[in-house]
């Protein structure tokens, strides 16, 4: 069973002359000013949530867009903070972009673009060239903020999602000694749906830049080996797993990511968590009612809106349930910049208005719509306090909430309805699998959920809560590093 302490011992070993440094856009920690004082969030991604135990545990240095508005006071000369503020474990850098980089970069064609090329859910990718230009001038601002961190030392340089894609060939180019590794936190879709993008080639070999590079599951490493067969000139060795372009081999592998179990399940068992529980029952008017939740970034991605259409579906089939089963959605805001996502936002709104509308009886709702960023304690509390967790996203590379849900129950109790369009269904074959587009099932599910007895709650909580706990946060990070040196010391 690998631990923060017997990463911390590889890392040591392994790495023990190199540099370690974690680059991605999103950062682990965002400063910023509420009612005149400088606040410390943590925001809501699954890739900090997998990586800051990854970087309490290595130590090192994290290299990221600071997109907090009082980021800039807290750093050093060096654009340095320690973290986490509570108790420092590793440096953040932070890269500052404008507001035209931000628009053009991070919400054009990182997210106008290739979000929806990479995600199945039948919204078109936005294909801008000013946007393109922004992405590449972005990926080499990060280069350059990584070769000054660098400076002559030997380095290994672990390389996070899809807004990065050119940054390992940058690198390359200016300093070939720098081990990379590259982890795409989306699924790859297949090469017909890649081709739509102008700069498929461009890509490509942006991220044939790395030394390693991992997707959460087989299936997408087969789709880019298969996208690089057709899209560029190269060398695929589909035995080996490896691709050859201009003389340097790139390993492609899957490493399904994970959380820090140990620290969830011990977490949501603390007095604070049980407080909570009892202070949000009070605030949401919840007496003895059977809970169902959501979170969620609001992402079109998430498939909110059905999971929604499914409790209507319930109630339409199963009225008996009114008044005696509550859900509680917390949704962060996300991306709201984004047409598509001020679109989501209202169809959501409405949905929530009109089946609280249709159903509500007395102080009674079906629907409690938090739109707001709960601290970690009320999500811990939600997540205890749940008889049930939803997760029905249309598309999703892993999805963390699922994995987070399960190792939080260590009161062996709550059912897990995950969609089959997750990675995390591959591992977790004893949620209830739903297919979200299919309304009258997925109510279903819900009944099924509602309606299970304890001994097969506990039957397949517990199955699920071995899968996590073995494949930890820890394991994910220790397997990359693992093949990455196996991989140097092969070449
Ligand atoms: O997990 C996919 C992902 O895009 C992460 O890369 C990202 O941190 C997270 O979702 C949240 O998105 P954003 O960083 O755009 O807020």
């Amino acid at each position: 069973m690998w631990t923060k302490e017997s990463l911390h011992d590889l890392v040591t070993e392994k790495l023990k002359d190199y540099l370690f440094i974690v680059v991605s856009n999103r950062e682990p920690y965002i400063h910023s000013y509420s009612s005149g004082q400088i606040i410390c969030q943590v925001p809501a991604s699954g890739l900090t949530v997998a990586l800051d135990p990854v970087m309490r545990a290595c130590g090192g240095t994290w290299i990221a867009h600071g997109s907090g508005d009082a980021d800039r006071e807290v750093v050093d000369i060096d654009n340095k903070v320690s973290v986490p503020p509570a108790d420092p474990r590793y440096s953040l850098r932070r890269v500052w972009l404008t507001k035209e980089e931000e628009e053009g970069f991070y919400y054009g064609f990182s997210n106008e673009a290739l979000w929806p090329l990479c995600h199945i859910v039948y919204t078109k990718p936005v294909f801008s060239e000013s946007d393109w230009n922004s992405y590449k001038q972005v990926n080499e601002k990060y280069a350059e903020s990584i070769l000054q961190e660098v400076g002559d030392r030997k380095a290994f340089v672990f390389i996070q999602d899809y807004h990065l894609a050119l940054l390992s060939r940058l690198l390359r180019e200016k300093n070939p000694a720098i081990v990379t590794a590259q982890f795409w936190h989306i699924p790859w879709p297949n090469r017909d749906v890649f081709r739509r993008c102008p700069w498929e080639a461009e890509i490509l070999d942006g991220l044939l830049g790395n030394d390693l590079l991992g997707f959460h599951i087989r299936y997408h490493c087969s789709n880019f080996m298969d996208t690089v067969d057709t899209g560029i000139e190269a060398k695929v060795d589909w035995e080996r797993y490896e691709i050859t372009r201009g003389g340097r081999t790139t390993a492609i592998r899957p490493f399904p990511i994970s959380v820090d179990f140990e620290n969830i399940s011990e977490g949501a068992k603390r007095d604070e968590v049980l407080a909570e529980i009892e202070r949000l029952k009070k605030r949401l008017g919840i007496g003895d009612e059977k809970i169902g939740i959501g979170l969620d970034r609001i992402d079109y991605t998430k498939g909110i809106p059905e999971r929604f259409k499914a409790i209507d579906c319930l109630f339409e089939k199963y009225p008996q349930y009114k008044g005696k089963i509550v859900f509680v959605q917390a949704g962060v805001p996300s991306r709201t910049h984004v047409k598509a996502y001020q679109l989501l936002n209202k169809e959501i709104d409405e949905l929530v208005e009109e089946i609280n509308w249709k159903y509500s009886e007395g102080h009674w709702k079906p629907i409690i719509w938090l739109r707001e960023h709960c601290p970690p304690v009320t999500l811990e509390a939600l997540m205890r306090m749940a008889d049930y967790c939803v997760v029905s996203s249309l598309h999703d590379g892993m999805n963390l909430v699922a994995k987070e849900f399960v190792a939080s129950r260590s009161d062996e109790d709550g059912v897990l309805i995950l969609s089959r369009f997750t990675g995390a269904a591959r591992e977790l074959a004893d949620a209830l699998l739903i297919n979200p587009y299919a309304i009258d099932h997925f109510a279903e599910a819900i009944r099924n959920a509602l309606e299970m007895p304890f001994e097969e709650r506990q039957l397949r909580m517990n199955k699920m809560r071995e899968v996590v706990r073995e494949n930890n946060i820890y394991k994910w990070a220790a397997d990359i590093i693992s093949d990455l040196v196996k991989f140097e010391a092969g070449r």
